[in-house]
């Protein structure tokens, strides 16, 4: 795969922002991939902090031996405020390229990848990006890794949600993860049978929520789950069912589903993608691409500049929304 003539040999790789299911199967790719076409791979710990620190080791094939399976990253991640600084991506940059770095693959999300950006455009540091976060809210790529894990851990929680909502005859808000983005709470809903979807893309009164409720139980569905995308904070559900309580009389039971979405081992489909953009990744690197992420659109690999990933031009299925609605029904 390697172009005769690439300049890189040594690639660092490093997980950035929240977690998520499948990015130790993307590390365990980029190493191995990397490894049968003659690189040195080194993983770099805790994000762009131990970037600009150093906190960095080469890695085998042995290191990332039974790692596919595991949710969570080996490499550990972080959220780094100092990579904001212009002078600390220069320094970082420098000692990278004496350490003998040529280039850096990032597994992230879009805050990730704006950082990314930056070293490519200020210092010519080749960066290449693998969609990591559980939230599935980057252009350009139809899945990120943890998405399929997140939405089924979630799918899971609600079905037991289900059995005492029901033995209880109660209705539950459950939020879910997401930040700002509706997408897992779409999916959950539609595919954990929720009787309304509240989510930051679409505007919905306490009113209608209160109506649905009661429209459920006229139905004589006696018990309800609604569930509602965190939005920009999570803790949103615990003051809906403070609202439906004070103005409607309904009693809702809150759970957040919380950081266990994130959890677990990933799904056959987030080891795949992890698997397959990981070694696209180290595949792009090699052949001088540079400033873009990998993403999938129908079954094929494709590569994204980064300023495309972050434009938030990924829509919600509206379509959905309506599906879910009438389903509800
Ligand atoms: O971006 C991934 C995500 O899990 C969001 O869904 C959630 O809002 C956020 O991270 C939680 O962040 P933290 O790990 O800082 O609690």
């Amino acid at each position: 795969m390697k172009k005769k003539h690439s300049k890189i040999r040594t690639i660092g790789v490093l997980c950035s922002g929240g977690d998520s299911p499948g990015m130790n199967a993307a590390l365990r790719a980029v190493v191995r991939y990397g490894i049968a076409h003659d690189l040195k791979v080194l993983g770099i710990t805790k994000g762009y902090t131990g970037f600009i620190h150093q906190h960095w080791e080469m890695m085998d094939r042995k290191s990332v031996a039974n790692i596919i399976l595991r949710g969570g990253t080996i490499l550990k991640t972080d959220r780094c405020l100092d990579f904001h600084k212009k002078s600390v991506r220069a320094r970082a940059v420098k000692k990278a390229r004496e350490a003998g770095m040529d280039g850096l693959i990032v597994i992230g999300g879009d805050g990730s990848f704006r950082g990314a950006h930056l070293l490519w455009t200020e210092h010519r540091f080749p960066v290449v990006g693998i969609p990591g976060t559980i939230d599935n809210d980057i252009s350009g790529t139809e899945a990120t890794l943890g998405f399929d894990t997140a939405v089924n851990n979630a799918i899971d929680a609600i079905d037991k949600i289900r059995d005492t909502a029901s033995a209880h005859e109660r209705t539950f808000i459950v939020e879910v993860m997401g930040r700002n983005s509706g997408y897992i709470a779409l999916d959950v809903g539609i595919g954990g049978g929720a009787e309304a979807i509240i989510l930051p893309e679409e505007k919905i009164s306490v009113a209608d929520i209160a109506q649905r409720v009661l429209d459920a139980i006229h139905k004589g569905k006696m018990s309800s789950i609604i569930v509602m995308a965190e939005g920009r904070k999570s803790g949103g559900s615990m003051r809906l069912a403070d609202e439906l309580w004070k103005k409607y009389k309904i009693e809702a039971k809150v759970c957040i589903i919380g950081h266990i979405q994130r959890g677990g081992s990933p799904t056959a489909r987030d080891r795949l993608l992890g698997s397959v953009m990981g070694a696209k990744a180290v595949h792009a690197m090699v052949n001088g691409r540079s400033d873009v992420m990998v993403g999938v659109v129908g079954d094929r690999e494709v590569l994204v500049p980064f300023v495309k990933t972050v434009q938030r031009s990924q829509k919600i299925r509206k379509d959905l929304i309506e599906l879910a609605k009438d389903l509800a029904n």
